[in-house]
């Protein structure tokens, strides 16, 4: 019997009490991916030189801080070469487009991550046309999204690429399976649907204008949230035994939002007391871990893994850019 089967038969039987959701541990399943991703940057290094990624980071953006440090730490976690570029925020689309050409051509610089959001006097979509597509490991370029939707060989977008990696290690079934995607972006909802479909999904695309949504949701074998609305997704969107993802970061930093969303969950609304805020995803946590058969925590779900696919990008991308790939 499948792992969904057995999650769904759960429901039916009513055993709920005794069998709980899988919890699906993204910083495992980081783990594994980076410790194999460091056998294959040692033996680059020795024949020639590691990897390298440039990440650039324009403003202040708090975030985008913590997500650009986090990335650096993971390259060094693993060996590759890394540098943070800082321009000011007050930078032009122009000096952008020459720091990225500057990056393009520079050979021991095998992956460009522009962080974004980019300051709002930035041309975001000129500045990630400008990016070579050999080098683009957020595969955000229109060139990698062509070759993802045609089933190509290419760069694929870290977050989608990581759900799939969830999917795939825990034994959850894909083929012939329903899939709803609440969310249309094309950092996340655009390229998971195509993995999905890919591997043989039926695949919805849901958004917020979407009629019935939680309907809609309920017919998903695999539900993915990713609409950055704070616990969005409650019991009448999930189908029981279903397996849900939640891409969602959403801070709350009221208690009135903290005590709602987190009404059976003491210990948060006391992590609110001490810190000021507290990380929730699309998804209502308590209905989550009562209704799905197995999902992504949050925070220790998805995150990780968007870090942990960069990895593999740049690895990608540098073994492409070197021929490496071809002769192993
Ligand atoms: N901002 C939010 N998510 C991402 C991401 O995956 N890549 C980049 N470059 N910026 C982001």
């Amino acid at each position: 019997m499948r792992v969904d089967q057995q999650r769904q038969m759960k429901h039916y039987l009513m055993l709920s009490f005794s069998l709980p959701a899988l919890v699906l541990n993204g910083n495992r399943i980081r783990d594994q991916i980076l410790a194999e991703l460091r056998a294959g940057v040692e033996a680059m290094t020795a024949r020639g030189r590691p990897p390298g990624l440039a990440a650039v980071l324009a403003g202040r953006n708090p975030a985008s801080e913590i997500y650009v440090r986090n990335k650096i730490k993971a390259c060094e976690s693993i060996g590759l070469y890394s540098e943070k570029i800082t321009p000011p925020d007050t930078i032009t689309t122009e000096e952008m487009l020459a720091l990225v050409a500057e990056l393009n051509a520079r050979e021991e610089i095998d992956g460009i991550l522009v962080q974004l959001p980019l300051p709002p006097q930035v041309d975001s979509k000129r500045v990630l046309l400008a990016v070579d597509p050999a080098k683009d490991v957020d595969g955000f370029h229109p060139m990698n999204v062509g070759l993802l939707v045609t089933q190509r060989p290419g760069l694929v977008a870290c977050t989608a690429s990581g759900i799939l990696e969830i999917l795939k290690r825990s034994n959850i079934p894909i083929s012939g399976r329903r899939a709803v995607i609440i969310g249309r972006s094309d950092i996340v909802g655009k390229p998971v649907a195509f993995l999905l479909l890919h591997e043989n999904a039926t695949v919805t695309i849901c958004h917020s204008r979407t009629a019935g949504l939680a309907a809609v949701a309920r017919e998903a074998d695999i539900l993915v949230a990713a609409i950055g609305r704070p616990a969005l997704v409650t019991r009448e969107f999930i189908r029981p035994g279903a397996t849900v993802i939640d891409v969602g970061m959403n801070r709350l930093e009221t208690l009135t939002d903290v005590e709602r969303i987190f009404a059976s969950m003491p210990a948060k609304i006391e992590e609110f007391r001490q810190k000021g805020s507290v990380l929730v995803g699309d998804c209502h946590p308590a209905d989550v871990a009562e209704c799905a058969g197995a999902y992504t925590p949050v925070p220790g779900g998805v995150g990780p893994l968007t870090i942990a696919m960069l990895m593999a990008n740049t690895v990608k991308a540098a073994k492409c850019r070197t021929g490496s790939s071809r002769s192993a």
